[in-house]
């Protein structure tokens, strides 16, 4: 775990980035004021469960009055493996975050949900959430294609499965994904598919992030 700790240190894919920020030019000097709107990628960490439950229980609760992790669930699994997580910050907020954890069964179970098995070679994507305001602007897609080139680049990571409801089928096929059929997973009626990503193979794939 502390090589594998290291490694994500040296991972080019949580090296902060900025957003190409406008330069404002200001005053008589024609001083130049950078706003520099700061984007980062990182691993989520325990001080992050709050903003994290924020953004899930507005996504969740107002449509389906259930959160995929509770705050608690939040908590276990920025404390077992943090590494399985990515959040997107914005000049130092959360705008989009996924968590993940390991499996190690060829399909999802009712108790992947509560939890993490080290050292498999499949994670278990649990939620991936964009923030309200921040919605239908591609970051879903940009933080879940980031996501899944950073865990290519953990050692012993083969594939990476969630179940989502039917309606997101098309935004997880779209990011590569593939169904694997009904989930024997259910939360209250809600029924889910599941759906998998190859992580193998050697060549990263491009994509146009917009970034
Ligand atoms: C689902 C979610 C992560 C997508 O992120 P996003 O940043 O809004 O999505 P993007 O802008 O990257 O992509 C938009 C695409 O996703 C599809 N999409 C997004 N939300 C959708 C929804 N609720 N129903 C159907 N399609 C949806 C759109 O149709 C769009 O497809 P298009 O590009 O072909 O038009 C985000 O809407 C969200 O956080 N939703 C609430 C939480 C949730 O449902 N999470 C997923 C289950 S864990």
């Amino acid at each position: 775990m502390a090589q594998q700790q290291q490694q994500l240190c040296s991972s080019p894919f949580l090296k902060p980035f900025f957003l190409k920020a406008p330069v404002s030019v200001s005053g008589r000097g024609r001083q130049r004021r950078h706003t520099l709107p700061a984007s980062e990628f990182r691993n989520l960490t325990p001080q992050d469960a709050i903003s994290v439950f924020e953004i899930e229980r507005e996504a969740f609760v107002s449509v389906s009055g259930e959160c995929p992790l509770t705050l608690e669930e939040v908590l276990h699994f920025l404390r077992l493996c943090p590494e399985l997580s990515l959040g997107w910050f914005e000049e130092g907020q959360l705008v989009a975050f996924v968590i993940g954890s390991g499996w190690d069964k060829e399909r999802l179970a009712q108790e992947a949900l509560m939890t993490h098995v080290p050292d498999t070679p499949t994670v278990h994507i649990h939620v991936l959430s964009v923030h309200r305001q921040c919605r239908q602007q591609g970051k879903g897609s940009i933080l879940l294609w980031r996501y899944l080139q950073y865990l290519r680049c953990l050692p012993g990571l083969r594939r990476a499965l969630l179940v989502c409801e039917e309606f997101l089928v098309p935004f997880y096929r779209k990011a590569g994904f593939k169904e694997k059929g009904a989930s024997a997973i259910a939360v209250g009626s809600l029924s889910f598919v599941e759906m998998e990503y190859p992580l193998g193979g050697s060549a990263f794939e491009r994509r146009n992030s917009g970034c």
